[in-house]
């Protein structure tokens, strides 16, 4: 993607201006990101897939049995009808991996790391819907996909800002807005982490939050370190073969500290290993239970493919792709493969994997590792045959 096309999505501006200018610093609004825009799922399909055990959804009703009440679904249909006319909003997590004209919307931030999008919420809100002012600690865009909601934006908040006392909501008890707007289907706010923001039905409506991922500091640290340990073994540790004698016995020297610090750089500064580990942190699935996939024998691919089945991949399999001296990381779902640098071509195509047939798969179901690698990803779920 050229990243210097100036894009309708960015309201005109391009890529490189928008990473340079707004990306994780101050919010955009644009109107008409996507013009005409007419939301592939309504009301009752939302509210329908809150009924689902596998989705996770949540409603919030301002003026509940307490105020701010929120309920988690699975949801019965009935509780829907029970709702008051006003204030409350429905929210369905990953809709993009159960609706695939959802996931499409996916492909007009392809200007970003695919493995920074976490999901695409969608609210359905009554009128006068919101979820209260708050923050959130990741970007995210809000595209309008039916009726108007009113946003406000307000302060940069922080782990210090003060909350309203509530068991579950993290809603702030003070918001300074600053800026607000209309926004109408096809306009869409992209905002910052932290900014504080509060959003109002004006009428029932329909928002989409495309939503990102970005590991916490401590997250990195614990998980990272609990991956290098596996590598390593008991014999492995603390030495002073080099130590010298020592004045008062109980002061920690600072030779000690050196020691660990050199024990800390040795491991925490093995890239490969870093590597690794955030390519398959990065790409775990979020329903790892939705990603399976069937015992299969290569000669049964090959033989639906020259039969004309397409492969896709699985909406709810994360995939990426890096690479190491001479070789490639392929990612898949939280899995880690090493593949030899002829690949390439075929990793980037199973990352795109907008379809994979026999056409354009071609030259690579004759390459041994490529075939290899395909009927791997189907039989861990990544891949799998789209509907005829
Ligand atoms: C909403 O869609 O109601 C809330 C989205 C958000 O503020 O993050
Ligand atoms: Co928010």
């Amino acid at each position: 993607m050229n990243p210097d096309i100036p894009l309708q999505l960015l309201g005109g501006i391009t890529a490189r201006e928008f990473l340079r200018d707004y990306w994780q610093k101050k919010p955009l609004l644009i109107r008409q990101a996507i013009p005409d825009f007419q939301s592939p799922i309504d009301a009752d399909e939302l509210a329908g897939l809150a009924l689902e055990e596998e989705v996770e959804s949540r409603l919030v009703i301002e003026k509940g049995e307490r105020p701010w009440e929120l309920r988690r679904g699975p949801f019965a249909e009935d509780e829907f009808s029970k709702l008051p006319e006003r204030e409350w909003t429905l929210l369905v997590q990953a809709v993009d991996q159960f609706v695939p004209e959802v996931s499409e919307l996916l492909e007009n931030f392809r200007f970003l790391p695919s493995w920074r999008i976490d999901d695409v919420m969608i609210s359905y809100a009554a009128p006068g819907g919101s979820v209260g002012p708050h923050f959130d600690n990741y970007d995210v865009f809000l595209l309008q996909g039916h009726g108007k909601r009113h946003w406000q934006i307000g302060q940069m908040c922080d782990a210090e800002s003060q909350l309203l006392e509530h068991a579950d909501l993290r809603i702030l008890a003070d918001f300074q807005g600053t800026d607000e707007w209309t926004l109408e289907p096809g306009d869409m706010l992209y905002l910052p982490p932290r900014l504080a923001h509060c959003g109002v039905a004006v009428d029932e409506c329909l928002t989409y939050s495309v939503g990102f991922r970005a590991p916490s500091a401590a997250e990195v640290l614990t998980h990272f370190t609990d991956f290098l340990s596996q590598f390593m073994s008991e014999e492995e540790r603390y030495t002073d073969a080099d130590a010298q004698p020592v004045s008062d016995p109980h002061q920690i020297q600072r030779d000690a500290l050196d020691r660990l610090k050199g024990l800390l750089a040795e491991h925490m500064g093995d890239e490969r290993l870093l590597l690794t580990w955030f390519g398959q942190f990065m790409t775990e699935p979020r329903y790892p239970e939705l990603v399976v996939g069937p015992e299969l024998a290569e000669s049964e691919l090959l033989d639906s493919l020259e039969q004309g089945a397409v492969l896709i991949r699985n909406p709810s399999a994360r995939l990426a792709w890096s690479e190491v001296d001479d070789d490639l990381l392929l990612f898949a779902s939280g899995q880690s493969r090493l593949l030899p640098g002829h690949l390439r071509e075929l990793l980037k195509m199973i990352c795109a994997a907008d379809a994979l047939h026999i056409d354009n798969l071609g030259q690579w179901l004759a390459d041994d590792d490529g075939r290899n690698l395909l009927c791997e990803l189907v039989k861990q779920g990544s891949l799998g045959f789209a509907d005829e």
